[in-house]
């Protein structure tokens, strides 16, 4: 379906035309518009082209008013209605109601709400939510896997081509020490030995990895020949042992059912095939190392191979290197990034690379995208890091258990859950125990969801159920009141698709929602432009408000005439429509009812 130019692109237009026509030696000059509490627009660009041309700005604004057709004077269909010059050289625009509605009803009538595809949509390559292997996922991997779903959905939403790249931690030192104690101790992992799993398939298999870690760390650590043999069992992994494999094998299997577990009880899908770690990248790495060497971008110190920039510096004044091979021949983090992105420009053809990692790795993404760009791998400014900031317990520090122990994201997302069951139980007393459930996985993650993306992503946010799953405020279980709510009385209305009537006139709290609402579209493209989920968090805020202003001024149901009743059922849908889109991007369930 074709999209549909907003309102303020088409006064934008009007008055870009009428400005050039007044000043054509001004050739395309922006007006400046933008949304006002005078009027719904107001334009300034004739202040500073009037300066710049040597003109009087309120002449010049005078003689683009006249060349403007309105609704009051020429053209009873013009979208404006009113125009006049104001103060030192603006001009103040009253949109006409006919208009509003006429492009609601346009955007009413197209299943993406008139939203356009983007004009040159390209390949992106995101990687997020990396948990690492043998590991719980944590506060700092929710980030990661909320922020990077809501804006693989955004870009997707747009016509963007998204591969998605989920770069766990499934390679390194530590599994030689895991690998060598499971050949000591075959039956280690083994599920008969489990106690009774409480909660699902996932959190037995994460025990199971915990029994494990525990136990070959204990041994690790104070057993020399055995820490001896779990070195030579790293050395085994990297040549591509059978027997070593078959083991590295199981335990991310063990891994990966964990991670399953948590994904469905956040409400994010991750599909195996995207799942491309660390060790995808293992046969490259030689190769990486070579062309670095040969190219002079790194070179060797100390028996590493190093790469150095000017501004990256220690405490003590001396450079800090990017250390691409270990002196003892290891290679590390940085060379399977430096690799990955090597697949992901030159196989996978990417034009963007998206990083959704934790601002405390921001001097090793620098580094890294310097290295690639040095190498000649990675265009400049090609790839971004969506850097996040931390998660706060309410003392405001990184958020930790009382015994200061990181806090598992599922006990996390459990709790979250068992508030909203409360919430939910209170307010509708007539669902049965199972309709409570499922409502309460759908605000209590959909709070902790928007609680993370309404916040700009660089700040550190403290981590507050009470204020999560408030009714009040600026949280997910508003707008998922405002969503049911309107579906209520959709259903008491009981008309299927309710009809527009551009000709009726406007109250002020039906233009005010209005005009929101046909700022979706633009909305969302700056939120895909600029990467900031939070813009698109508060549109919706702002749209639950000026709906519910809407809904205490204007009676729907018991309006005084059909045609009134009909056209404001007709914003009510749309609205529902557009709160429920804009949720979905965000990864918010909008339930039926609440
Ligand atoms: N596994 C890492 C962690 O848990 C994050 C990986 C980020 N992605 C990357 N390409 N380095 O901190």
């Amino acid at each position: 379906m074709a999209p549909v130019p907003s309102i303020a692109a088409t006064v934008h237009q009007r008055v870009a035309d009428a400005l050039s026509a007044a000043l054509p030696e001004a050739g395309s000059a922006d007006p400046l518009l933008r949304r006002s509490d005078r009027a719904d627009f107001q334009a300034n660009g004739m202040l500073a082209l009037a300066k710049k041309l040597g003109g009087n700005p309120r002449e010049l604004a005078g003689q683009v008013v006249d060349r403007i057709p309105t609704a009051g004077n020429a053209d009873p269909d013009a979208a404006i209605a009113a125009i006049e010059v104001s103060g030192p050289g603006f001009l103040n625009i009253t949109v006409a109601d006919s208009a509003i509605t006429s492009t609601l009803a346009a955007r009413a009538a197209d299943d993406r709400l008139g939203v356009p595809y983007a004009e040159n949509p390209g390949t992106t390559v995101i990687d997020y939510s990396q948990p690492n292997v043998a590991k719980e996922m944590h506060v700092g991997h929710l980030r990661s896997t909320v922020i990077g779903d809501a804006i693989v959905q955004i870009l997707e939403h747009r016509g963007e081509s998204v591969v998605r790249r989920h770069h766990i931690g499934d390679w390194g030192t530590q599994f030689g020490m895991l690998i060598q104690y499971l050949i000591e101790h075959p039956h280690e992992l083994d599920h008969a030995s489990d106690t009774a799993a409480a909660s699902g398939e996932g959190e037995a298999a994460m025990a199971r990895l915990n029994r494990l870690y525990k136990a070959s760390r204990a041994l690790f650590d104070t057993d020399e020949e055995f820490k001896d043999r779990a070195r030579r069992r790293v050395v085994d992994l990297q040549a591509g042992d059978a027997e070593t494999l078959a083991l590295w094998h199981k335990i991310v299997d063990e891994s990966k059912i964990y991670f399953q577990g948590v994904y469905e009880l956040l409400d994010v899908e991750v599909r195996d095939e995207d799942v491309v770690g660390e060790s995808a990248y293992n046969d490259d790495l030689n190769q990486v190392c070579d062309e670095l060497e040969a190219a002079g971008v790194a070179v060797r110190s100390e028996g590493a191979l190093c790469v150095f920039f000017d501004d990256v510096k220690g405490p003590d004044g001396q450079p800090v290197p990017l250390i691409v091979r270990k002196s003892n021949g290891g290679f590390g983090y940085a060379a399977t990034d430096l690799a990955a992105i090597r697949n992901r420009i030159g196989t996978l053809k990417a034009d963007t690379l998206l990083y959704v990692v934790d601002a405390r790795q921001a001097l090793h993404f620098k580094m890294v995208f310097e290295t690639a760009r040095r190498a000649g791998w990675l265009p400049e400014g090609a790839a971004k890091q969506l850097a996040f900031g931390t998660v706060l317990g309410k003392d405001g520090k990184p958020f930790k258990t009382r015994e200061g122990e990181t806090v598992r994201l599922v006990d996390l997302l459990n709790e979250a859950v068992d508030r909203a069951a409360v919430v939910v139980r209170e307010k509708a007393r007539e669902l049965s125990e199972e309709e409570i459930a499922e409502r309460a996985a759908q605000v209590g993650i959909g709070a902790v969801k928007y609680a993370d993306l309404s916040t700009s992503m660089s700040r550190d946010y403290v981590f507050d159920l009470d204020r999560m799953v408030s009714l009040n405020g600026d949280t997910s279980v508003y707008l998922q009141y405002a969503h049911a709510r309107i579906r209520s009385i959709l259903r008491k209305a009981g008309t299927a698709v309710p009809k527009a009537h551009p000709e009726l006139p406007l109250a002020p709290a039906e233009r005010a929602l209005g005009l929101h609402l046909d700022e979706f579209a633009e909305t969302l493209a700056s939120v895909a432009e600029t990467y900031e989920p939070h813009k698109l968090a508060a549109y919706l805020y702002q749209l639950a408000s000026v709906y519910t202003t809407f809904y205490d001024q204007c009676p729907v149901l018991k309006a005084e005439e059909p045609n009134i009743v009909a056209n404001r059922l007709f914003l009510c849908e749309l609205t529902a429509r557009t709160l429920r889109q804009g949720m979905a991007l965000l990864g918010i369930r909008a339930p039926e009812r609440l």
